[in-house]
C-alpha cells in the first residue's frame, strides 16, 4: 500500500484554519489529526502551507469541441489545476453547443480522458427544440441548465418561450437554472442609441439596467415555477440588490461574481484594450464596491471565473467593439483572492486593486473555501466530499506567503494572455494532490 503523510499544514475549514497532519493510504484519506506519527512512503512538509480541498470553478468555457485553437479540455484542466481548481463546470457555447443528447454524450466522452480533473457540464436551452432534447436527459447527467437572456459568444440568446419553458421544466425536476442575465431588449435599445466607436462604449451598449431587467425577470420566473435560480457573473449593484431582496424573501436564488468584475473597472479599458472586453462588461467603481459588499454580507454565494479564453487574433479585431468578448481566469482567481489578505494585489503600475481597496479586505481562507468550494458544491449538487476521512484525496497546498507576478506567457491556458498581466499577487498553489 502506498502511503503519504502531509505534516504540519494549515487545514482550511469552515471555522478557520487548523494545524493538521493528514495520512493517506492508496489515495484515500486515512486520518486527520494535529499530530500523526505513522511511517509513510512519502512525507510532505507542509509547514506554513494552507490546505484547501481542490477548488471548484462552476463557470468555465473550455472550448471543446469546436474552438480547440483557443483552449481544449486538457489545456483548460491543466490551467485550472495550476490555479488550485480540480473540478469545473463547463458552459455549453461550444460547437456544437451542449443542447442535445448527442452533444452532451460527446463532451462526457471527451472529459473521460482527463486525468485528475472532474469536468461537469451545463445544458443549453435557446429554443423549444433544445427543451425537447432536455427531456431526454437524466438530471443527474448535468449540473444545470444555462439560459442566455441575450446573445454572447456563440449567439445562444434564448427565445422568451424557451426561457419560461426551461424555468418550468427545471422547477419541476429540481434542476438549477443558471442565467446569463443581460436583457436583449434593453441591450438592443442601448445599441441603437449609441454613437460612440471607442471600446468603452461596450459598457454603454450592455448597460447596468440590462442586467437588472434580466435578473428581475429571472427572479419572477423562479418564484412562479419554484425554480432554483443561479445568476452568473453578477456585475452591478442593481442586480445584487434584487438578489439580496429575493434571498430575504426566502426564494431559492443564488449568484456568483467573477474576479475580473471584482478587480477591474471601466477605467481599465484604457490600458487593457479589448483584453478588458467581456459580457457582462466592466463597470464603474460603485458597482465593484457593491460586489465586495455582497461578498461581505454573503449575498454573493460563489466566486467563479467565467474563464473564457480567446486567441489574441480574435481579440485584435480592427473594430474593438467587434472583438471577441471574454477573459481567461482559472489560474489567477485564487492568488487574486488570497492577495486580499495582504491588502490586495498590485497592478502593473504598483497600485493596489481594486482601486480604493475592498470594503471586505479581511477576506480569510475560510471565505475562499466557502466561495470556491462549499457553495458551488452545494448549489450544483456536485457531491464533492472535501477533505474527509475515508474519502479520496483531492487537495491543494498553497504557500500563502509567496509573492509572484502574473504573466500570460507563464500560464497554461492556450490563449497565452491575461487581463492581470504584470500584477503582483501573494499566494501560490505549490502542489495539487
Ligand atoms: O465574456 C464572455 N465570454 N461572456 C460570455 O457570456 C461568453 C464568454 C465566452 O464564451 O467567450
Ligand atoms: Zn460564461
Amino acid at each position: 500500500m502506498a502511503s503519504l503523510l502531509i505534516k504540519n499544514g494549515m487545514l482550511v475549514t469552515e471555522m478557520g484554519e487548523k494545524s493538521s497532519d493528514i495520512f493517506i493510504e492508496d489515495g484515500v484519506i486515512h486520518s486527520i489529526a494535529p499530530e500523526i506519527l505513522e511511517e509513510a512512503d512519502e512525507i510532505i512538509n507542509a509547514e506554513s502551507f494552507l490546505i484547501f480541498p481542490g477548488l471548484i470553478d462552476c463557470h468555465v468555457h473550455f472550448r471543446e469541441p469546436g474552438y480547440e485553437y483557443a483552449e481544449d479540455m486538457e489545456s483548460g484542466a491543466a490551467g485550472a489545476r495550476s490555479g488550485g481548481v480540480t473540478t469545473a463546470c463547463d458552459m455549453p457555447n461550444t460547437n456544437p453547443p451542449t443542447s442535445s443528447r448527442a452533444a452532451l454524450e460527446e463532451k462526457k466522452r471527451r472529459a473521460g480522458r482527463l486525468k485528475n480533473f472532474d469536468l461537469r457540464f451545463f445544458f443549453n436551452v435557446s429554443n423549444i427544440e433544445d427543451l425537447k432534447e432536455l427531456e431526454k436527459i437524466d438530471p443527474k447527467e448535468i449540473v444545470g441548465v444555462k439560459l442566455y437572456f441575450d446573445h454572447s459568444t456563440g449567439n445562444l440568446g434564448a427565445e422568451a418561450e424557451a426561457i419560461e419553458g426551461a424555468f418550468k421544466f427545471c422547477g419541476e425536476r429540481n434542476i438549477a437554472v443558471v442565467v446569463h442575465a443581460e436583457d436583449a431588449a434593453v441591450n438592443e435599445a442601448a445599441r441603437k442609441k449609441n454613437t460612440r466607436t471607442d471600446l468603452a462604449a461596450h459598457s454603454l451598449m450592455r448597460p447596468a439596467e440590462s442586467e437588472m431587467a434580466a435578473v428581475d425577470k429571472s427572479i419572477t420566473l423562479a418564484k412562479k415555477h419554484g425554480t432554483a435560480l443561479h445568476v452568473a457573473h453578477v456585475s452591478t449593484r442593481f442586480a445584487l440588490n434584487l438578489i439580496r431582496d429575493a434571498k430575504a424573501d426566502r426564494l431559492p436564488v443564488t449568484c456568483e461574481v467573477a474576479p475580473h468584475h471584482l478587480f477591474l473597472t471601466e477605467e481599465d479599458y484604457e490600458t487593457l484594450g479589448t483584453k478588458g472586453k467581456m459580457n457582462p462588461p466592466l463597470r464603474k467603481r460603485d458597482h465593484v464596491e457593491a460586489l465586495w459588499e455582497g461578498i461581505g454580507d454573503h449575498t454573493v454565494d460563489i466566486v467563479a471565473t467565467d474563464h473564457a479564453p480567446h486567441t489574441l487574433a480574435s481579440k485584435n479585431a480592427p473594430n474593438p467593439l467587434e472583438a471577441a468578448s471574454g477573459v481567461p481566469g482559472t489560474e489567477t482567481m485564487l492568488p487574486l483572492l488570497l492577495s486580499c489578505m495582504e491588502g490586495g494585489p498590485e497592478d502593473e503600475k504598483g497600485e493596489i486593486r481594486p482601486i480604493g481597496g475592498t470594503p471586505e479586505s479581511d477576506i480569510q481562507p475560510k471565505d475562499i473555501l466557502r466561495l470556491c468550494f462549499t457553495m458551488p458544491n452545494r448549489i450544483f449538487h456536485l457531491g464533492k466530499p472535501g477533505i474527509a476521512v475515508g474519502k479520496p484525496l483531492d487537495l491543494i497546498l498553497v504557500d500563502q506567503g509567496q509573492t509572484w507576478k502574473i504573466h500570460g506567457k507563464d500560464l497554461k491556458s492556450k490563449c497565452g494572455w491575461t487581463p492581470f498581466e504584470g500584477w503582483e499577487v501573494t499566494g501560490k498553489v505549490v502542489k495539487v494532490i
